[in-house]
């Protein structure tokens, strides 16, 4: 089986926008969004094995161990809407050992190789970014207490559900998540860069200046 449908990944360290950058790529392109860390959250709310487990390194900034995530992964990646829509991956693959099961799945699975956009923005605009991030507990939508004025205990403007902060989201986490991010994940870059598959992108700006690079640059990689 051989599928042309398109797979792009979002890289970047944790708050550059990969989440609020993913639905203008997935509306334009209309892919699949996959999310790991959605799927990892939704398991701790349903308070599963997998969920349980994940917690714990969530909570403290770690990465999940990463035949957890691949398995993840893989059983996505082979259902019928990626096979025919594409995909869009936000925060997979994460570490080396991930960008390999990747490459080898998409291998098995007939599938192109990916368009890689690497996010890139300063360590101090993240720190801001996740210390004032605000996520709705009923469907997952991103916003800012400094440019949306919501707040934990509002009621989500897209479906009304509870506004939260997330648990990573405390300073001492943010602080482990990018020492991880650098240790384990930035490699990424230079993976993607060897294989003539990366994009980078200035994160820096309004959501929307970020948008439009995105795009930009998601459309030079498909190839217009
Ligand atoms: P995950 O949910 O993937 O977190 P992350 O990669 O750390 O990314 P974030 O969600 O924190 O940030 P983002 O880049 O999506 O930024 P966002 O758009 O929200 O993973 C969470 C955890 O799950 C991990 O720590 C790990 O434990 C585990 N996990 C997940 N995947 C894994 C994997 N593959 N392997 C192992 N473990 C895994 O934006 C952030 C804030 O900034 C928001 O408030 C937003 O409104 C605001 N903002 C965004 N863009 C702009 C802009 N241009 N201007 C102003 N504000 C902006």
């Amino acid at each position: 089986m051989t599928s042309n449908a398109p797979v792009v990944i979002l890289l970047g360290p944790p708050g550059a926008g990969k989440g609020t950058q993913a639905d203008a790529l997935v509306e334009r392109w209309c892919l699949v969004h996959v999310s790991t860390g959605d799927i990892l959250r939704a398991a701790v709310a349903e308070g599963t094995p997998l969920g349980l487990e994940a917690k714990r390194h969530m909570d403290a900034g770690e990465l999940v161990p990463d035949e957890v995530v691949i398995g993840i992964a893989r059983e996505r990646l082979a259902r019928d809407d990626v096979q025919t829509g594409g995909v869009l991956l936000d925060g997979f693959p994460r570490t080396i050992a991930q960008a390999e099961a990747l490459a080898q799945a998409l291998g098995e699975l007939g599938m192109r190789p990916p368009v890689v956009v690497n996010l890139e923005v300063d360590d101090d605009v993240v720190v801001r970014r996740l210390s004032t991030r605000r996520m709705c507990r009923g469907c997952g939508a991103i916003f800012n207490l400094q440019t949306d004025g919501l707040d934990v205990g509002d009621r989500c403007p897209k479906c009304g559900g509870e506004v939260y902060q997330r648990d990573d989201d405390k300073a001492e986490a943010i602080r482990e998540r990018l020492r991880v991010y650098y240790a384990q994940t930035a490699p990424l870059i230079g993976f993607y860069e060897e294989r003539g598959l990366l994009l980078s992108v200035a994160a820096a700006g309004s959501v929307e200046e970020v948008s439009g690079r995105t795009i930009e640059a998601v459309a030079q990689g498909l190839g217009g």
